[in-house]
């Protein structure tokens, strides 16, 4: 690859875009300092968005190998700062879900998991599309607060242990660029991408070890398994490449997490977990992330259901909640306007679409469709079966959420065939498919 191209001021600059993007687009491998370069030059505005999106075009027709996605990582780690926990006197853990329809598992979890004595430090986003934020989630909380400076961060996980907030604007700026570019240029899906982008923000943020849970089927970002598969282990492989204990759980994601999806409506479902209740699968995979995590803090036989029947962990999460100026006894946000949908015949519940769950709840006000529109905390859709369950015609099966009566019937369109009752029970499929380690 040539080197030396003069940029516009008449400063030279060591590589010139065309050659690395030739060089992705005929199937090699980018030198690492040149891929360092690209990115680099990319966040300062000297390589063109035109350029970027051909250079990322090629990477989702022709792949990285593990040391160009490793070098991609960080150098968008390299474009911001890096937070470091190590004076905090406690092994730090984090979660990352690849998100999904009613996924609130974030909310149990981090104050379970601080129950421990391990701090969680659980930098999240807002919701886009069709799958919640977890941000959007708290903010149903009267007084809540997201933003946090990071002196108050660090406060908050030596006292509570757990804090969830909003990721700051410097933390791999390079990410944030690139990754609206892909969104506008058809180029998200790409494996190398995704990784790179998920892996650098968590390296960046100083986590000691992270638990990876990426979701398969409809209402998941990659639907299909075995690509699922592909990012898990590209993920966990870069992790561990970085010096960051990772691994990951693959899980079905075809279902509705729980019974509540939305905003206000997530939280109160994640308070009766945190209470001993809630529902199945919520405890199930919420148990199964927590083991993970407190294993890879080295706390492999911490009783986690103990923690939840005992109310230490719901002790944690008033905690959390209070110490963002949020009232952990204030009552939520409920809907002004309801829709019930009631079975047509009698049956068995066969199947319930999570896509389309998530795409009515989106229609209902529960999610936005421009990053700087607001969430209707009531909105959502409360389901009152899962699949499997026996069913009566005449019977409940959800009820929409919204303050306009006037959102059902775009919610109801996107609804149809989304569930089935029929003869026979389903097959049941587990939750959690596999567990990914390096
Ligand atoms: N989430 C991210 O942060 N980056 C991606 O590329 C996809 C999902």
């Amino acid at each position: 690859m040539s080197r030396s191209a003069a940029s516009s001021n008449g400063a030279v600059e060591p590589f010139d875009a065309v050659d690395v993007i030739r060089a992705k687009r005929d199937g090699g491998v980018v030198p690492e300092d040149a891929l360092r370069w690209m990115v680099d030059a990319y966040t300062r505005g000297y390589v063109a968005d035109s350029q970027m999106a051909a250079f990322a075009m090629a990477v989702l027709l022709n792949g990285m190998d593990r040391s160009e996605i490793r070098v991609m990582t960080d150098a968008m780690i390299a474009s911001g700062e890096r937070m470091s926990f190590a004076g905090l006197g406690k092994p730090t853990v984090d979660k990352h879900s690849t998100g999904g329809v009613g996924d609130k598992i974030t909310l149990p979890l981090a104050p379970l998991v601080a129950a421990f004595g391990v701090a969680v430090p659980q930098l999240s986003g807002r919701g886009l599309g069709h799958t919640g934020g977890t941000l959007d989630k708290l903010e149903s909380i009267p007084g809540w607060r997201a933003a946090l400076s990071n002196d108050e961060m660090f406060a908050q996980l030596r006292e509570v242990g757990a804090v969830i907030c909003a990721a700051g604007s410097g933390l791999a700026p390079a990410d944030k660029k690139l990754y609206a570019l892909r969104d506008v240029t058809g180029t998200v899906e790409a494996i190398p991408l995704i990784a790179s982008s998920i892996m650098s923000k968590k390296i960046a943020e100083g986590t000691d070890s992270l638990v990876l849970d990426v979701k398969f089927g409809s209402g998941a970002f990659m639907r299909d398994v075995d690509r699922a598969r592909e990012l898990a282990r590209t993920m966990v492989a870069l992790g561990t490449d970085s010096g960051v204990a990772t691994t990951a759980l693959l899980t079905d994601m075809n279902t509705p997490l729980g019974l509540a999806i939305g905003n206000a409506n997530e939280v109160r479902e994640s308070v009766e977990v945190l209470a001993g209740g809630g529902p199945a699968d919520i405890v199930e995979l919420t148990i199964a992330l927590a083991r993970e995590m407190l294993a890879l803090a080295g706390l492999p036989d911490a009783d986690v259901e103990a923690a939840l029947r005992d109310g230490r962990a719901m002790d944690a999460w008033r905690a959390m909640i209070a110490a963002q100026d949020g009232d952990p006894d204030a009552a939520l946000p409920v809907a002004r306007e309801t829709h019930t949908v009631t079975a047509t015949q009698t049956g068995v519940l066969t199947r319930m679409d999570a896509l389309p769950f998530g795409v009515a709840a989106w229609r209902l006000g529960a999610g936005r469709a421009r990053a700087q529109d607001p969430v209707i905390h009531a909105a959502g859709i409360d389901l009152h079966v899962k699949p499997g369950a026996a069913i009566a015609a005449g019977q409940p099966l959800f009820t929409l959420l919204a303050d306009d009566g006037s959102r059902f019937a775009r919610a109801l369109e996107a609804l149809e065939g989304a569930w089935e009752i029929g003869p026979e029970t389903p097959t049941a499929h587990p939750l959690v498919l596999e567990r990914i380690t390096a």
